[in-house]
């Protein structure tokens, strides 16, 4: 048997024997993608291909640690149901023996393309390679090997290749740094996705490492995201470990340089990191990421008891308005919507119960004041003299607790949530500001409390199917 072979079985055997401790696990998420088994971190390979939506993932099945990456793999008609398929990729070769690291889909000729970054590490020296495999029914996946190697000038932190086509051309961002230790993006160019030209750096400067590039236009502006490593803390900016955010501008492709603004973070929530986006047959430029950052107390989550860890976002449609990036749950997911469990005025105080699975919407907000508590656990604040929101909840050593703040540009108005078992994603104002965290709740606590004038409605949402 190849190792390729060897790998997948072990990965399913791993999967059949745990399955019913992880999905019982009550902060086990059911409309949230989550690993099987095991570790999941980056959103890999997102794209609409055919008509069916495809996600990828950076996935360890073996244990609930980072380690030799497998690229998982689920698909799904309206992204809200998504059925798992067997691992698209293991780290069988040579070239990706130390892990098949994140990338990014993309079709040609009726094909699918994968690129990756192969990992190889041997006696503590790293090495890079950009790889790519194709498929023709987009389940089964074949190597075609080494595409691309580090250029000179940077280290082997080299990796997580996005591609995307513009007029005839193909492009590639890769995260890298330079043998400066600093963060950087740099770009390629190809006629046919298998002759690579090195177009230089795009953007870079500050950080040690910028992780998972994304290119895109939108609504008139060229937006660079990225994960930059290595940013110190700075008031209400960059509080988790590692940050992720966006540059926006103009790219001259001619000579490829890109004129751009500061650096935004996306999220102001506690986990978030990694984000991908696609655009699909819509026209909607869709992003998931996922709900974690590399090194920020992971070992402290009570889920490695049960076998898995982290999960990924909601997908988000994005808007661009005034050089800022909007985020919006995609509107398919009001498809999760099960019951109604309230729909009415809150004035003053609103306490009620309601399930770990829901969507809370508070409208027509008088921003005088707002307190929200769930579950005993999370509180959320606005203060309406520097409009601030801030998200708190225990810290997980469970020293004390620990908060998140975003500062909204526009007067407060609205607030979507959706809570999922252990996790809250927090849309604010139409996704002005979000905040992206895990909740590790005691299991049996139901409980949130409004205080506010406002209009409230909760839905009890389903599972996803093929859950
Ligand atoms: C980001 C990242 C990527 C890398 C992958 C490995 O979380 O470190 O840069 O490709 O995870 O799993």
């Amino acid at each position: 048997m190849n190792k390729d072979q060897q790998y997948r079985n072990q990965a399913e055997l791993e999967v059949k024997a745990n399955q019913k401790n992880v999905i019982d696990d009550a902060y086990y998420p059911s409309y949230h993608v989550a690993p099987p088994v095991g570790l999941i971190n980056d959103p890999n390979g997102l794209i609409q291909w055919n008509g069916t939506y495809h996600l990828f993932y950076q996935w360890m099945p073996f244990k609930t640690g980072h380690g030799s990456k497998f690229w998982g793999h689920l698909s799904s008609a309206n992204l809200v149901d998504w059925t798992r398929h067997a691992a698209a990729l293991t780290p069988s070769d040579w070239f990706d023996k130390d892990g098949v690291y994140s990338g990014s889909a993309i079709e040609k000729d009726d094909q699918l393309y994968l690129f990756y970054t192969g990992n190889v590490k041997t006696d503590d020296i790293r090495d890079a390679y950009q790889c790519l495999a194709t498929s023709t029914d987009g389940i089964h996946f074949e190597k075609e090997g080494v595409q691309i190697s580090v250029p000179e000038g940077f280290t082997a932190h080299f990796r997580d290749p996005k591609v995307w086509k513009k007029d005839d051309k193909y492009y590639m961002v890769i995260g890298a740094q330079t043998i400066e230790e600093k963060g950087t993006v740099v770009g390629f160019e190809s006629f046919d996705l298998k002759r690579w030209e090195f177009n230089g750096v795009l953007a870079g400067g500050f950080g040690y490492m910028w992780e998972c590039p994304d290119f895109f236009t939108l609504d008139g502006a060229d937006i660079l995201l990225f994960s930059p490593q290595g940013l110190e803390a700075d008031g209400i900016d960059y509080q988790n470990v590692h940050q992720s955010g966006y540059i926006s501008g103009k790219l001259d492709y001619q000579n490829w340089h890109f004129d751009h603004g500061d650096f935004t973070e996306l999220d102001r929530g506690f986990e978030f990191y990694a984000p991908q986006t696609t655009e699909d047959v819509y026209g909607r430029r869709i992003l998931i990421g996922w709900m974690g950052v590399p090194d920020q107390d992971e070992e402290l989550h009570p889920t490695h008891e049960n076998k898995w860890i982290h999960q990924l976002t909601l997908p988000r449609e994005l808007h661009v308005r005034s050089g800022h990036i909007f985020q919006k749950p995609v509107e398919e997911l009001k498809d999760l919507r099960e019951k109604t469990l309230y729909d009415g005025d809150v004035t003053a105080l609103l306490e009620l119960d309601i399930t770990r699975s829901a969507e809370v919407n508070i409208h027509e907000i008088d921003d005088e004041k707002l307190h929200i508590d769930l579950f005993d656990y999370a509180t959320i604040d606005f203060n309406k003299s520097d409009r601030t929101i801030t998200l708190t909840r225990p810290r997980l050593d469970g020293n004390g607790l620990e908060k998140r703040v975003g500062k909204l540009r526009e007067p407060l108005n609205s607030i979507q949530a959706y809570i999922d078992h252990s996790s809250l994603e927090i849309f604010v104002n139409d996704g002005e500001l979000v905040f992206s965290s895990r909740i590790f709740a005691a299991v049996e606590d139901k409980g949130l409390t409004v205080k506010t004038n406002a209009h409230l409605k909760v839905y009890a949402l389903r599972s996803m199917l093929g859950r």
